[in-house]
């Protein structure tokens, strides 16, 4: 690093906690300082430039700042950002998402994933008039009270948070993922008091891990059986997997669903929305209060209306597009770790991927927990000495986006091979 970056970094940590404005933003020695960004690179501040996997933890889908998207805010702001009053581009937003993803009858726009599941979870208890949400261990949902119980993402491996009051975290009942027996069980003895069930139809918070389908049926199942909310996590799942989601490619509707990241390509934006029988209670339709200054503001609601307008436009080549370059990213560490005997598990769903640092198989919060995050560190290390961003922690996906190119991709791989081959 040169001194302007290591000067810069110090008075980041002079002025935000550990100099970041997220915890998983930072790795050691220091993260990189970004000064630019564009399609699927990043431009540090001492000039280097990286094929970046990280992606805005999957908020780009179509890489960073398309013209398109530049063209869409630009002509947004002209004409006001924020008014305290409904505008026509919200509207056409609103409309863009109800067609598009499965079951949202009616929704709301917040500003972020978090205030997303946080109204959901809170919507699910006004409407059943219980107490209990169930959750499962290794999904992460954002970062507040209620879901900061055995979380995902940064904060894997740390049950608690301080600040929680005890009540909150009480109320939030833990399963296992892809558990089916264990989410009976705690149906059987807790069902009649439970909101919601809230889970990543993918996860995606402690590395990948695809989901049984028969695990989403259960809970898809036992929602409806004792008349519980199920809330489907769609925040990165959401037109990553197909333009409906998850919801979408497996066939399984949730009663509410949260949305984010993708859905703003990059502009912070959060939804929640569903069955319209729970989406009246919301205020002033009903009395379930939620309010936000910012909530479908014209830059958001601008960058929706033409992200859904891209994802309409190409459709199946994206989805094609990031399935094939995760695919190829799998095959090669495969083919590397053979060859050099070293101990990894590629998890990958269609364009989500991630290498655990084990040998053994990972399908839950369990067994990603038993894999080598300090091995995964090196490998984040040697990459990077490459020209290769990916996520510097083993409990989070690479994001490959539509604006990667073959040749992005062969240096991925070339980068690979020989990181993977200093590690064995
Ligand atoms: C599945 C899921 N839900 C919710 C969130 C929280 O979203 P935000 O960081 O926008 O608050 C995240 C963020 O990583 C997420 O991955």
């Amino acid at each position: 690093m040169k001194l302007s970056s290591l000067k810069l970094f110090e008075e980041a940590k002079r002025y935000l906690p550990k100099g970041v404005n997220s915890p998983v933003r930072y790795f050691d020695p220091y993260p990189i300082i970004v000064e630019s960004a564009t399609g699927p690179l990043i431009t540090d501040l001492d000039g280097r430039i990286y094929i970046d996997y990280i992606m805005g933890y999957g908020a780009n889908l179509f890489g960073h700042s398309p013209q398109w998207l530049i063209n869409a805010i630009s002509e947004s702001i002209e004409n006001g950002i924020t008014y305290g009053l409904t505008s026509r581009l919200e509207i056409e937003a609103a409309r863009a998402i109800s067609e598009t993803v499965p079951g949202v009858d009616k929704l709301r726009m917040v500003n972020s994933g978090a205030e997303a599941t946080l109204h959901a979870i809170r919507l699910a208890r006004a409407y059943t008039g219980r107490r209990y949400i169930v959750k499962f261990r290794g999904c992460y949902h954002g970062a507040h009270d209620y879901v900061l119980v055995e979380p995902g993402s940064g904060a894997i491996g740390k049950p608690k948070s301080p600040g929680v009051l005890e009540d909150a975290s009480r109320s939030t009942l833990v399963g296992d993922y892809n558990d089916i027996e264990g989410i009976e069980k705690i149906m059987r003895k807790h069902g009649d008091e439970v909101a919601a069930i809230i889970l990543e139809p993918i996860a995606a918070n402690m590395g990948v891990i695809p989901p049984n389908i028969e695990f989403l049926k259960a809970c898809r199942e036992l929602a409806s059986r004792y008349g519980s909310i199920l809330i489907f996590d769609e925040i990165v799942t959401g037109l990553r997997i197909a333009p409906g989601g998850a919801q979408e490619y497996f066939g399984i509707e949730a009663d509410l669903v949260t949305l984010g990241k993708a859905m703003g390509s990059g502009v912070p934006v959060g939804v929640y929305g569903g069955r319209k029988d729970i989406m009246q209670l919301v205020a002033p339709e009903g009395p379930f209060y939620q309010a936000s200054t910012f909530g479908g503001n014209a830059i958001a609601s601008a960058a929706i209306v033409a992200t859904i307008e891209h994802v309409r436009r190409y459709g199946n080549k994206i989805y094609g597009k990031l399935s094939r370059i995760a695919s190829e990213i799998e095959a090669e560490a495969e083919r590397i770790a053979e060859r050099y005997g070293i101990e990894l598990t590629v998890n990958r769903f269609e364009g989500l991927i991630q290498i655990f640092m084990t040998k053994h198989k990972v399908t839950d919060y369990t067994s990603a927990l038993a894999s080598d995050t300090g091995k995964y560190m090196r490998l984040h290390r040697e990459l990077l000495k490459r020209g290769i961003l990916i996520p510097p922690s083993q409990y989070e996906s690479w994001f490959p986006s539509y604006a990667h190119t073959g040749e992005n991709l062969s240096e991925t791989l070339y980068a690979l091979r020989e990181s993977l081959r200093s590690l064995a």
